[in-house]
């Protein structure tokens, strides 16, 4: 049976504590659904014996007050595989939820919301793995994480935008097939100086910065620091000061402290990193993630309470998708 957790209590919440953390990021008036939700929520992780896994996007109520793990894909992939409890919420997106179960084929992995999904997950299937397999026989192929399992199965190796670089360059090929995100194929292909066979992926967030974009912020923030992801289109790169995942992003802020800064990438970075340094001025031209945004506070409670949704994978494609996860994570 669900455990029945009381949101009308009057006593005080051990969330109240965290309000001064994040009072830079969230309204007063908006903390106390907050905080009776991150009580409960605290209570339920104790009675189910589980973690919360949150990604760098996920909103700062839920990164900095339940979250126990953060990071980026490659953070929390690595991290899936040392949590010591039953059951694993992912605050993120699917195919990060099926990571999770890949790396954990005896836990509970559930997602608050089926349908935050990913628009490079989206954009490319299993058969159009096969098809490329066929063009360029003997190509090995990249697979970045933010795919499916089923894709993930068809694929020599993953990787993610903090390792990119470090998994093309462990293969010692001068050729390679690298899939679905076009832009994150031709960021590292300019990095590594390998060929690389792109797909027409797109992140529906990063496509929409523009190199003019940056130029305008550079004339209306004197001195800025420009931060970007490498899903970014090659010429926003090309305009920026430093491109890397959100974690690595997240490391250049805090060794070297910009006056200035901005991050082109999902708007909750910015808010989770400006938190933790009030001193410094972060610029926010940001674009929201609609997939990651569908995870709250609400429907983690409510993936507890239910034990919903629980992410399964097909046995047959488990062992091929794990295998290239696994690759990726040898790779140093
Ligand atoms: P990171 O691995 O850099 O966190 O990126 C994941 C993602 O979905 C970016 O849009
Ligand atoms: Fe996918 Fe882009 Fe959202 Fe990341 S930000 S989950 S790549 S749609």
């Amino acid at each position: 049976m669900a455990p029945v957790v009381d949101l009308q209590r009057s006593e005080k919440l051990y969330a109240d504590d965290l309000y001064e953390k994040v009072r830079h990021a969230i309204p007063a008036i908006e903390w106390p659904v907050h905080a009776k939700e991150i009580d409960a929520i605290m209570a339920l992780k104790r009675t189910r014996n589980a973690v919360i896994l949150a990604h760098n996007y996920q909103t700062p109520e839920i990164f900095h007050c339940v979250a126990d793990l953060v990071g980026d894909s490659l953070a929390l992939a690595r991290e899936a595989m040392t949590v010591d409890a039953d059951v694993i919420v992912l605050a993120g997106v699917h195919f990060m939820a099926e990571t999770a179960k890949l790396l954990n084929p005896d836990k509970t992995v559930l997602i608050p919301d089926l349908g935050a999904g990913c628009s490079l997950a989206e954009s490319i299937r299993p058969e159009d793995v096969r098809l490329l397999r066929q063009a360029y026989p003997g190509v090995p192929v990249v697979t970045y994480v933010n795919t499916s399992a089923a894709v993930k199965a068809e694929s020599d190796i993953c990787c993610t935008s903090g390792n990119a670089r470090a998994v093309i360059e462990s293969l010692g090929v001068e050729r390679v097939i690298m899939l679905p995100d076009e832009y994150l194929a031709r960021n590292v292909a300019a990095d590594t100086g390998v060929e690389v066979i792109a797909w027409k992926g797109h992140c529906e967030v990063h496509e929409l910065f523009s190199a003019a974009e940056v130029r305008e912020l550079r004339e209306d923030y004197p001195g800025v620091v420009v931060l970007a992801h490498p899903e970014c289109p090659p010429e926003v790169i090309a305009e920026a000061d430093f491109a890397g995942s959100t974690a690595a992003m997240a490391a250049y802020v805090a060794h070297n402290r910009p006056a200035r800064v901005v991050l082109l990438t999902e708007c909750s970075m910015s808010d989770n990193v400006a938190i933790q340094y009030p001193e410094l001025e972060f610029v926010r031209p940001c674009n929201l993630c609609p997939h990651m945004k569908k995870i709250t506070l609400g429907n983690i409670r409510r993936a507890l309470e239910t034990m919903r949704h629980e992410v399964t994978i097909d046995p047959a494609l488990a062992a091929p998708a794990r295998r290239a996860v696994e690759r990726m994570l040898a790779v140093k």
